[in-house]
């Protein structure tokens, strides 16, 4: 099997399940020109995302990592109207991006697209004693996931569901020549999900238009 034929069934699955989307297709053409990395989730796994969110009936949603907002647009659309995601991105041109692409999908009343180091925003928030959140969605910089666990779940309650994008990095995390520092920072965090007690875990590979990786699913009991 090669990877043209998991880019073919994905495109299979997206075209008997997904609607058109002009807005995602357009927010994903303006990540494009503006230069970032295609690097955002695939439609179909923004729609599993939209369907975990749905399905614990997630009020509040905490997004790591914005990129341009793709992600952030299937996560956004699976709120109530009085619900609330809060994303965050460092890289000023995707902050930008985002921001646009959230007022372009009508998202402005209930989304906010905050700019800095996701470890300071996320401290502040716990200082803060901000309410816990339902959903959590972890896509950013790979060395910082171990520490992007331990505020999650700071930030969680019982019942609480935390997603952990590219956990199997096109299978790098197995090969022990490898010493990239996003390799290493998935490799502690899986290590540190198997001796954390109070969650149940799964780690999911994947393969599809971006080639082979997975979802670390969380639920905080
Ligand atoms: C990379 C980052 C991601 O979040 C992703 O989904 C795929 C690749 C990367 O940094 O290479
Ligand atoms: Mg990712």
């Amino acid at each position: 099997m090669t990877f043209e034929i998991f880019k073919e069934i994905d495109q299979y699955l997206e075209d008997r399940l997904l609607a058109e989307d002009a807005v995602l297709d357009g927010v994903a053409e303006f990540s494009d020109r503006a230069g970032l990395l295609p690097i955002a989730v695939s439609p179909l796994m923004g729609a599993f995302l939209q369907v975990l969110a749905k399905s614990v009936k997630a009020k509040r949603i905490l997004e790591v990592g914005a990129l341009g907002g793709y992600s952030t647009i299937w996560l956004g659309r699976a709120l109530p109207d009085d619900g609330e995601l809060i994303t965050m991105e460092i890289d000023p041109p995707a902050h930008e991006v985002a921001t646009q692409s959230i007022e372009v999908a009508g998202l402005g009343d209930r989304v906010s697209v905050l700019h800095g180091r996701a470890a300071d925003l996320m401290a502040e928030m716990i200082e803060a004693r901000a309410e816990p959140f339902d959903f959590i969605f972890v896509d950013a910089d790979k060395p910082g996931y171990p520490q992007y666990l331990d505020l999650c779940l700071k930030l969680s309650r019982p019942g609480t569901l935390i997603v952990f994008d590219n956990i199997v990095r096109g299978a790098r995390i197995v090969d022990p020549a490898n010493d990239e520092l996003g390799v290493i920072g998935i490799r502690t965090l899986l290590d540190k999900l198997g001796a954390t007690e109070g969650i149940t875990v799964s780690g999911l590979q994947m393969v599809g238009k971006k080639g082979h990786d997975g979802f670390a699913v969380v639920l905080v009991e």
